[in-house]
């Protein structure tokens, strides 16, 4: 990967993120769900272990990490969301180590975490073949990696066209994978896939749309977007629509890891 790209993928994240930062702090969506259920039973801190949330946002996982007694380090590109989860850490009487840095690049010795986390941001990721890299090279041996992220349908064209419907709501958004494709960059970065599991995320459309700012013309191309896809994009993102035919609901769906180094 050229260091321009990454450095513009980058600067877009921030320049994304920045001005929404506390909207991410306070979504219901990323504060709780099965999802982070499901993640934090599978990554089961212990008291006293080092934790690293990787691209922590609002710091939800941070948090709960830093609640079960982990010692937590949260990382992120964006200077505003380490704010933010100062912020929410200082509520919540819990210490967080906050450290402003890109996930393909992390500032720390090799083997100096038991846990690494990352929710809900790797198709942001310039390259997320380096980060499992990294993942693999920060965890101690049998250290646990508890992963999150969107995924694509199996099918070529339905895969192209879901992520282009992310991207055009938030164009830092860089690629998500269908699970093969993210357990094979797991995989790959020499980790071991010990669980994984998909679960679905409900999305009201106002709200998703909201979240980013999404300008009226970019609001209209989605629902056009919808309206036009293919059987296997409404079949994975489900659509409901109202009585006059405007969509107001959809789902994503995410894929749960649990991988160990
Ligand atoms: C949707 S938010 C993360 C949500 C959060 N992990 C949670 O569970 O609520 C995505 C985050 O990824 C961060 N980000 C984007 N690209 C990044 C990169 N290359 N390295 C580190 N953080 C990045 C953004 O700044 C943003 O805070």
């Amino acid at each position: 990967m050229a260091e321009k790209r990454r450095s513009d993928h980058i600067a877009a994240s921030r320049e994304r993120f920045g001005p929404r930062a506390a909207g991410y702090r306070e979504s219901p969506l990323h504060a709780a769900g099965a999802d982070l259920d499901l993640l934090l039973a599978w990554v089961a801190p212990q008291l006293g272990e080092r934790a690293l949330d990787v691209a922590t946002g609002g710091g939800h996982v941070a948090v709960a990490l830093a609640r079960a007694g982990a010692g937590v380090t949260a990382v992120d590109v964006t200077p505003e969301m380490l704010a933010e989860v100062a912020a929410l850490a200082e509520a919540e009487g819990v210490p967080i180590a906050t450290v402003e840095a890109e996930a393909g690049e992390l500032p720390f010795a090799d083997g100096s975490f038991d846990i690494v986390t990352c929710r809900i941001a790797a198709h942001h990721f310039p390259d997320a073949a380096r980060f499992f890299a990294e993942v693999a090279r920060v965890l101690a041996p049998g250290g646990r990696l508890g992963f999150q992220d969107q995924t694509l349908p199996p099918q070529g064209t339905s895969a192209v066209l879901v992520d282009a419907f992310e991207r055009l709501r938030d164009p830092s958004h860089n690629q998500a994978y269908s699970e093969a494709g993210w357990l094979t960059l797991i995989e790959r970065a020499g980790l071991s896939v010990e669980r994984a599991e998909l679960v679905d995320k409900a999305h009201a459309f106002a709200e998703w749309t909201g979240r980013q700012d999404c300008a009226p013309a970019t609001v209209a191309e989605l629902r056009r977007l919808m309206a036009e896809a293919p059987p296997g994009m409404a079949e994975w993102l489900a659509p409901e629509c109202d009585a006059q035919g405007a969509l107001v609901a959809f789902r994503n769906r995410h894929l749960v890891v649990l991988a160990r180094a």
